[in-house]
């Protein structure tokens, strides 16, 4: 005998001037193997055509279909209604702006992130179409390959209490981008220019390592590691910074 699931779900249209925030109850009948996912295409195909929430790929790779369920953030399809309760809560992930219902705009947020941490390879070397390929040592080659995995969810920032207190905190999300280039041999930056981008409040020192972020990252992306690593490599900055010649 399958569940009748109680679906309550936030709504609130921001653009619309009569729209109140509020919980609103659906019910649907679970069938096997369903995930949040294809519950809530249902509803909005039978119940209600106006519920807003985003998704692209349903297989975990785009990170669009991020949001808090039951509490916790997460990836609605990736999620399978056979391991929630009777009932369940569904909310926009906080920390981003809200386009409407279960819909956000982390696309804004990710570019601002990516513009201040210049989350790119900083190289002067020139691309030569004619040069043979230069090989990577394996073993980076796969630990930069791990830290790539990144969806850019949100989840890790939704469950960041210091990025929901101060909006211009930086988030696990980026210190696992530095800590990428800090590990990728063709990024010519030194330990001194992470430290103009991270070695602040707003940076690793920000963070005050309680791990909400790597709880719940879809992906399980070693985050712990890697602001423990930022952390340690921008502390010696800041000594050497205090303590010019002795650290
Ligand atoms: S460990 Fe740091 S980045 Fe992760 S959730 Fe806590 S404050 Fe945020
Ligand atoms: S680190 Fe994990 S939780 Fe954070 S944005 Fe990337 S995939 Fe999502
Ligand atoms: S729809 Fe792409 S991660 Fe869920």
């Amino acid at each position: 005998m399958s569940r009748k699931l109680k679906y309550s779900i936030f709504r609130y249209n921001p653009v619309d001037p009569d729209s109140k925030p509020g919980m609103q109850e659906f019910f649907l009948q679970e069938t096997e193997n369903l995930n949040l996912f294809v519950a809530l295409n249902i509803l909005r195909e039978v119940q209600d055509p106006s519920i807003q929430f985003d998704f692209c790929c349903r297989a975990g790779i785009c990170g669009a279909c991020g949001m808090v369920i039951n509490g916790r953030p997460g990836l609605a399809c990736r999620t399978k209604t056979a391991d929630l309760p009777d009932q369940v809560s569904l909310l926009p992930l906080p920390g981003f702006r809200l386009v409407g219902d279960l819909s956000v705009d982390t696309g804004s947020w990710f570019r601002a992130m990516n513009e201040k941490i210049r989350s790119w390879v900083h190289t002067d070397k020139e691309f030569d179409p004619q040069e043979q390929e230069v090989c990577m040592d394996n073993r980076v080659a796969e630990k930069i390959y791990e830290l790539d995995r990144c969806i850019e969810c949100g989840c890790c920032i939704a469950a960041c209490a210091t990025a929901q207190m101060r909006v211009d905190f930086l988030g696990a999300v980026a210190m696992n981008r530095i800590a990428r280039f800090m590990i990728d041999p063709r990024d010519k930056r030194g330990h001194k220019d992470y430290f103009e981008v991270v070695g602040t409040d707003q940076g690793i020192f920000g963070c005050m390592g309680l791990l909400g972020c790597q709880d719940v990252c879809p992906k399980n992306i070693p985050l712990q590691d890697q602001l423990a690593y930022v952390r340690r490599k921008m502390g010696w900055q800041a000594l050497r910074r205090l303590m010019p010649g002795q650290a």
